[in-house]
């Protein structure tokens, strides 16, 4: 059924990681300069919305996601001026800066911490999650994402804080009014400059438990549980988001996404759409087959292309309705999609061709990651020392006192680390694929003199010049954005198809995501396929999108 869509849903959105994604200064890291160079980049792939990682100021531990200034700009990406250049020229070429809230967590250099850390009596001695020790140890048994204890020790309190992620992102306490509403007004400043929305980091760890003890449930060897299995999505929370979205969202023509890891397609209905304090919310079903519960990159499952089909297919029928979705095949922390879904296609061009079809055809804005354009595949780092993340240590780490050994545990970092696609982007084949003329601060892909931007914007056939053929399609078939979603071929365990279907047109996308050809039976003009499509047969990995007639 057509409906009247928002600025936000008619488009494709971009993620950008500024730290990698284009150097004009030669310091080895990106900056926003080197954003604004490359907007005609981002407009020629049909980009409406960008979102930039945290570019605030930080003492970057855990690169950006450690703020120390909610309206500020950190120098190694330049300055406000640059910034408030960045809002005007993107909006010349059609497109909204998307900010990064990270409102669960600040520095432990923000002046908020380290006020409160300075006493138990200061005014901001409530500002963050601070208790007493049990017993000489820490108030819990409760293991941080980024491995080792969530708690601190802080001498000057003779207390601990909770840190959910590293010991330099200390919780905010969402129990406290004033610290919301400090919040807003940081989220406030950036809609004046000019955003269009947010991407809401980490969401579902604001609302704590109200009882904070030791667990006798653990999940490893070092007797701990990780935090995320006691505070995500605690009852409660939506209280706080929604206050959120009255006092920051309500009455300007702006779009929240919620990072929600811990919250499933069941649950979106009270999350997004009407009645949901969010606009979307990135759910994880699909990105986090590999794991049960949280992610420990050393005791990954297996998983099947239905169990993936299923986790599409869930988060597409609950936003059917009310709400809207965010398609998503990486991000910043996750590998490289053709690596993650389908390590077994021998051509990697055909894997990246294969799964951008479905990203840009689902039903919902999809979430282009950078890079994920060019059919980026994961890192190749020989060792431990060339990754740059704190997360990839923590998990190395972890794998060790699991009892695995360094070849096991560094199996584990190859295949999941958040390196994996932070590697600086390869605009040309000079030296470090045109990202910096100085040292890049992570090794640049291998591959990068053959596969590049400018090579691959030259080559019709390059996943870069498919892209590019996708979000036109987007433009000139409306059904691929307003239509309804509806799958076929439910019970195939390799095929993921369906219909999108306007008042106007009917189109179908089969896309097959095992080593063998399929017989189809389907009917349609091609209106973009992966190869030389031929009736009746999905070759191995191909994938083609039909209008009916
Ligand atoms: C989110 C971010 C991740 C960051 C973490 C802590 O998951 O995507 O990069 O490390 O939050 O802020």
């Amino acid at each position: 059924m057509s409906e009247k869509l928002k600025w936000w849903q008619e488009t494709i959105a971009y993620e950008a990681y500024p730290r990698s994604f284009k150097d004009t200064t030669g310091n080895g890291t990106g900056d926003i300069k080197g954003i604004i160079e490359k907007l005609g980049y981002l407009e020629s792939l049909g980009v409406g919305v960008l979102w930039l990682t945290p570019v605030c100021k930080s003492p970057m531990c855990d690169n950006g996601y450690d703020i120390s200034d909610y309206t500020s700009i950190d120098p190694s990406f330049g300055t406000m001026e640059d910034m408030d250049e960045l809002f005007a020229k993107a909006r010349e070429h059609g497109i909204r800066i998307v900010m990064d809230l990270v409102f669960n967590h600040t520095s432990d250099e923000h002046p908020w911490f380290i006020e409160s850390a300075s006493s138990r009596d200061n005014p901001k001695s409530d500002w963050y999650v601070w208790r007493d020790g049990v017993d000489g140890k820490e108030p819990s048994n409760w293991r941080s994402i980024f491995g080792g204890s969530a708690w601190r020790y802080c001498p000057s309190r003779d207390q601990y804080c909770l840190h959910t992620f590293a010991p330099g992102q200390p919780d905010l306490n969402w129990a406290n009014p004033d610290v919301r509403h400090a919040l807003y007004d940081a989220a406030r400043f950036w809609l004046d400059k000019g955003a269009g929305g947010f991407r809401i980091d980490a969401i579902t760890y604001v609302k704590k438990p109200d009882e904070i003890r030791w667990s006798e449930k653990t999940d490893g060897e070092d007797g701990m549980i990780s935090v995320h299995d006691m505070t995500a999505n605690q009852p409660g929370i939506l209280a706080y988001l929604h206050e959120f979205k009255r006092e920051v969202c309500s009455g300007r023509d702006v779009f929240t996404v919620a990072e929600a890891n811990g919250v499933g397609p069941d649950e979106l209905k009270y999350w997004v759409g009407k009645d949901g304090a969010f606009d979307m919310l990135f759910e994880f079903s699909h990105i986090n087959l590999d794991f049960v519960g949280i992610e420990l990159w050393c005791k990954p499952q297996d998983w099947t292309i239905s169990d993936l089909k299923k986790a599409l297919r869930d988060s597409q029928e609950a936003t059917r309705d009310n709400g809207w979705y965010p398609a998503f095949f990486e991000n910043h922390d996750k590998p490289r999609s053709i690596d993650h879904f389908l390590p077994a296609c021998p051509d990697k061009k055909l894997a990246a061709k294969t799964l951008a079809t479905i990203l840009l055809t689902l039903r919902g804005t999809p979430f282009v990651y950078q890079g994920e354009e060019l059919g980026y595949q994961n890192a190749s780092f020989a060792s431990l020392d060339d990754y740059n993340d704190i997360s990839t240590f923590g998990q190395f780490q972890y794998a060790k006192d699991e009892g695995f050994s360094d070849e096991e545990a560094m199996a584990a970092v190859r295949r999941f680390s958040r390196d994996n696609a932070r590697t600086p982007m390869q605009w040309d084949d000079t030296p470090n694929a045109g990202f910096t003329s100085g040292k890049p601060w992570l090794g640049v892909h291998e591959d990068y003199r053959s596969d590049n931007v400018k090579a691959q914007a030259k080559d019709p056939d390059s996943v870069l010049s498919y892209y590019r053929a996708l979000a036109t399609l987007r433009k000139e078939h409306r059904a691929l954005v307003d239509g309804d979603w509806q799958e076929i071929m439910a019970d195939d365990p390799c095929v993921i198809a369906y219909r999108r279907a306007n008042e106007q047109e009917t189109i179908e996308i089969y896309a097959n995501l095992s080593c063998n050809a399929i017989t189809l039976d389907a009917t349609g003009s091609v209106l973009m396929a992966t190869g030389a499509y031929e009736t009746g047969r999905l070759a191995p990995y191909e994938a083609v999108i039909l209008a009916k007639s």
